[in-house]
């Protein structure tokens, strides 16, 4: 069967709010052409984040009504454990709110200044985490992945080439840990393939590095292995998630992306001595350890939603319905970072627009008018997410459209289709921006356009 159904059923439901072209044309206005000030109640379909933004299972909030809110050893805590440790293989298992408090509590401990962390492409968290520890963040991704039209099958992948110079050049006392994003997010939602992962390893192993991975997306990784690494197709994701973990000392995860949650991250290690002061910056930040920050109820929630997410149903359909849409929009000539990602199509908005230069902003010029066309609302990763003063041009202009999980139907993929491919016939009508006022850190949250 060629149609793509989703593999669940809808018990509940929660209204769109329809908007005219005219109301959204005032809204973009009044929002000074960022739609990250748009308020979701105006937004139709909205693709800003595939974190937090998913509908849980009947299972999960079976689950929540359970929960035990007690402060120490609850037993929500114990499934949680027990959940994690049976996906992962880690013993030391620390819950946090999200995936930057893992972040943050790692690099508190292992950066300081003069220190260097490798990663395939760190996400914008991840980097200020590891800058604000006063250590350098280096993306070392391969060269395919700078290309969008490239198709390599594991664009995610680390450079190993390039991490060995790395650490002939800075030494290896100087870098605390290597990082690898799976999937890479920055990187187009491109996964790492095992063999990479086992490449990496080799290299830790011979300087004696930790290598952690940032396994938000660990499950769609999984998927696009079984699928596309020849020999994996008879296993079970669940067997190359362990695989993929078992490579690693420790990992942070957001468990707002493959946990299947709203709120919800996992700190994981191996080594007792950073466990033990990851247990104490915890209690000092987040919360104590049988908790972090969470209610018993999140707990619950991720537990089943790491058993969930590793269903290869799920894991089908999720991976499919991404593609859709990237097919559909690369047969009606848009470019998009090829091949499709797991949780988010990049639209290369440099070729959309080629009339808008870099300056201008093109992927702000096009996810405005996503937002004109069809209510839909992506986010800008390009000039503006990157660029400001004294920071180098990004490779690419993007626009992200991200798919939050089991939340909209097919159909409105397809909705999300159409209205691109209108906007695409009409993209000459799309003007440049120009920032009209910023904040001086994280501008695209905040900033205000004016179109030229
Ligand atoms: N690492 C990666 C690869 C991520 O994509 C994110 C979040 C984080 C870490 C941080 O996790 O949000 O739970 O603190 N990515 C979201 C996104 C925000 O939209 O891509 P968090």
């Amino acid at each position: 069967m060629q149609t793509i159904i989703e593999p669940f059923k809808i018990k509940s439901v929660e209204p769109i709010r329809m908007t005219t072209r005219d109301e959204r044309e005032r809204i973009l206005r009044e929002a000074s052409f960022n739609v990250f000030k748009v308020a979701a109640r105006d937004v139709i379909i909205d693709l800003l984040t595939d974190s937090g933004t998913g509908a849980m299972s009947s299972e999960q909030w079976a689950a929540m009504m359970r929960a035990d809110e007690a402060y120490a050893g609850a037993d929500s805590y114990y499934r949680f454990r027990d959940s994690v440790r049976e996906i992962t293989g880690f013993d030391h298992i620390l819950p946090t709110h999200q995936g930057r408090a893992s972040e943050r509590i790692l690099f508190r401990l292992v950066g300081k200044p003069g220190l260097v962390i490798p990663n395939n492409a760190h996400f914008d968290t991840t980097r200020a985490n590891v800058e604000d520890s006063g250590a350098e963040a280096v993306d070392l991704p391969i060269e395919e992945a700078k290309n969008s039209s490239s198709s390599h099958p594991f664009k995610g992948n680390m450079n190993i080439a390039a991490l060995e110079a790395l650490i002939d050049r800075v030494g290896a006392d100087r870098i605390p840990l290597v990082m690898v994003t799976v999937t890479n997010n920055s990187g187009g939602g491109q996964p790492v393939s095992l063999e990479n992962l086992r490449a990496v390893r080799k290299v830790c192993d011979r300087h004696r590095l930790p290598l952690f991975l940032d396994a938000c997306r660990f499950a769609e990784n999984a998927w696009f292995i079984r699928k596309r690494a020849p020999g994996q197709q008879d296993r079970t994701v669940r067997e190359i998630v362990r695989e993929m973990f078992d490579l690693a000392d420790g990992a942070t995860i957001s468990a707002k992306k493959d946990g299947l949650v709203n709120i919800g991250g996992v700190l994981l290690m191996r080594d007792d001595a950073l466990f033990q002061n990851a247990s104490t910056t915890l209690i000092l930040t987040e919360g104590f350890v049988t908790y972090g920050g969470l209610a018993g109820r999140d707990l619950d929630a991720m537990a089943q939603g790491f058993q969930e997410v590793v269903e290869h149903d799920y894991l089908s359909y999720r991976v499919r319905s991404t593609e859709y849409l990237g097919m559909k929009l690369l047969e009606a000539g848009i470019q998009i970072v090829e091949p499709p990602g797991g949780h988010a199509i990049f639209i290369d908005a440099g070729h959309f627009c080629p009339h808008i230069p870099a300056e201008q902003f093109p992927g702000q010029a096009v996810a405005c008018g996503l937002y004109r066309y069809g209510g839909i609302r992506a986010s800008e990763i390009g000039s503006v997410m990157f660029g400001g003063e004294g920071r180098p041009a990004p490779n690419m202009e993007l626009v992200r459209l991200a798919i939050p999980r089991r939340t909209y139907t097919q159909s409105h993929v397809d909705y999300v289709v159409e209205a691109t491919i209108e906007l695409f016939k009409d993209r000459e009508s799309l003007k440049g921006l120009k920032i009209i006022e910023q904040p001086p850190s994280l501008r695209h949250f905040q900033a205000r356009f004016a179109e030229i």
